[in-house]
């Protein structure tokens, strides 16, 4: 802050002026608003620079669409999937408002992206920038956060079954994982306590540590100064600084534009869809989380025994780390990212991997002819759904229904073969993984006592590949048995 100017004589100055003092001696709002305007960017304004301001709009676009859709939203398994088919149904713009929101939400993966990349690229994090890097770290994992909260909330198929999957994973976590998941599902089955959990998450406790994490990262990145270019000393800039107002505004103002215009256009012409009402009955579904959360997907399917703990928690948790302490580890202030290759290789290794499990995901899909069936089936549902008008659902929702009418020994094994992690080898829903065969077929294959038999004492070829005999008390192998029996009827 230098050369603050004289405050204007009182008395003989427009209504303006004489407004702007008044509120200056009681706010200070002047020398805010040079600090704000004026901070100097060594080397001046750059697209490069764009990013961070962008997800802080973005961040603004999410809340203001979000209170919209929280006026009519309930958390309740009974009422959420009927009130989103009423926003995108019949409310006027609600389902272009939500279609903001939602794909808002993958902007702000992509845009989270960029600006980590340019971060590492132009290595500005260095230069006594570590807590501006760990509070950006925080803020990494609440929108990691808020993207899977906010996915479960339109309870319709693919919401419900893809959450199943995100907190069956969370209760792998060693100690810790079976509370943490029944603390998050607010019990052992998922319903309307889930989704009141996700909720209050999504709309008050993240959103409000949320906002605390920027005002620090803000905080930290004006208290460290701007880094400018790769060539430019962190600590000590030596290039003539050029202040923030006008250019950088400006640049950051024409990127705000470009982000919420080609959300608009996405909103308009491929309006998000909504499925039909999540059925927990439906054992058929094919569980698939949203495309950034596709590379985990895929990596976990590689794994099965004691490599899911290995490549699913310790692994990923030790990368975390080292991602988190980066500052800490990459001390010296060489910037040009063609001298600093582990970091920057580190970064774009990463990269790579995460496109090209995301792919391979994507393709395992499309390429197995029973897979790509029910995916296309899943498709063709949703499509059906959307055309259909909106038709008010009695207090009674269809989920009640469904569960009740469906099997309680059915949904019982269906339970144990998530918590005997029987999903790990043959896959969601038993459509099989590569380490082990499906069990669709199971159901004609065997006597319900061949099968009790098999499960008791696994066969040289279920032994060889890793599966543990299966001993609960009677009545759950019986429920596990039921459960077998019906897949894929
Ligand atoms: C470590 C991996 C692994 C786990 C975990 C596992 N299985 Fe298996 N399972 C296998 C392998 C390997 C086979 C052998 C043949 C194949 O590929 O289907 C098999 C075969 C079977 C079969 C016979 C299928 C047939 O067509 O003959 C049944 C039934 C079965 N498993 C049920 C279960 C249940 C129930 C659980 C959970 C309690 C479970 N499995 C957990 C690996 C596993």
């Amino acid at each position: 802050m230098t050369n603050r100017p004289a405050p204007e004589p009182v008395g003989d100055s427009n209504f303006v002026t004489r407004l702007d003092n008044w509120l200056d001696e009681r706010t200070g709002i002047d020398s805010i608003l040079h600090e704000t305007l004026d901070e100097p960017i060594p080397g001046g304004a750059r697209w490069a620079y764009v990013f961070g301001s962008g997800l802080l709009f973005l961040f603004v676009s999410q809340i203001i669409t979000g209170v919209f859709l929280t006026l009519y939203y309930v958390p309740s398994s009974d009422h959420a999937h009927s009130v989103v088919s009423y926003i995108v149904k019949v409310v006027s713009s609600g389902s272009f408002i939500r279609s903001i929101h939602a794909y808002g939400s993958s902007g702000i993966i992509i845009v989270l992206l960029l600006h980590i990349g340019q971060t590492i690229l132009y290595g500005s994090y260095k230069g006594r920038r570590e807590l501006l890097w760990l509070s950006g770290c925080i803020l990494l994992a609440l929108m990691l956060g808020m993207a899977f909260t906010g996915y479960l909330l339109p309870w319709d198929e693919k919401a419900y079954f893809a959450t199943a999957v995100g907190t069956n994973l969370v209760g792998e976590v060693p100690f810790i994982g079976p509370i943490l998941q029944r603390l998050l599902r607010g019990g052992n089955q998922m319903g309307t306590l889930t989704i009141s959990r996700f909720f209050v998450l999504h709309v008050f406790l993240l959103p409000g540590l949320l906002i605390g994490f920027i005002a620090s990262h803000v905080f930290f990145f004006r208290k460290a100064g701007a880094a400018g270019p790769i060539n430019e000393d962190p600590i000590h800039p030596k290039l003539p600084a050029v202040p923030f107002y006008p250019r950088q505004v400006f640049m950051d103002s024409v990127f705000a534009i470009v982000l919420i215009g080609i959300l608009a256009l996405i909103a308009k012409t491929i309006p998000m869809s909504l499925g039909p009402a999540a059925n927990p009955a439906d054992t058929s579904f094919l569980p698939r989380p949203e495309w950034y959360y596709r590379p985990a997907f895929q990596w976990l399917k590689y794994l099965s025994g004691h490599w899911s703990l290995i490549g699913g928690i310790i692994m990923p948790a030790v990368l975390a780390l080292i991602f988190a302490a980066a500052p800490f580890l990459d001390r010296r202030q060489e910037r040009r990212p063609w001298r600093r290759p582990i970091s920057v290789g580190a970064f774009l290794l990463f990269l790579v991997a995460y496109t090209t499990l995301g792919v391979l995901s994507y393709r395992g899909d499309y390429s197995d002819p029973g897979l790509a069936a029910q995916m296309h089936k899943q498709d063709a549902d949703e499509k059906a759904f959307m055309q259909k008008p909106f038709v008010a659902e009695s207090a009674a929702g269809s989920v009640s229904a469904a569960l009740a009418s469906a099997d309680p020994k059915v949904l019982k094994g269906q339970a144990l073969f998530q918590a005997n992690s029987c999903n790990s080898c043959h896959g969601e829903s038993g459509v099989g993984t590569a380490a082990a065969g499906p069990l669709t077929g199971v159901g004609t294959q065997y006597t319900d006592a061949q099968l009790l038999a098999l499960l008791h004492a696994p066969n040289s070829k279920m032994t060889s590949g890793g599966m543990m005999p299966v001993d609960p008390n009677p009545d759950d192998m019986e429920a596990l048995a039921a459960y077998l029996k019906q897949l894929h009827q």
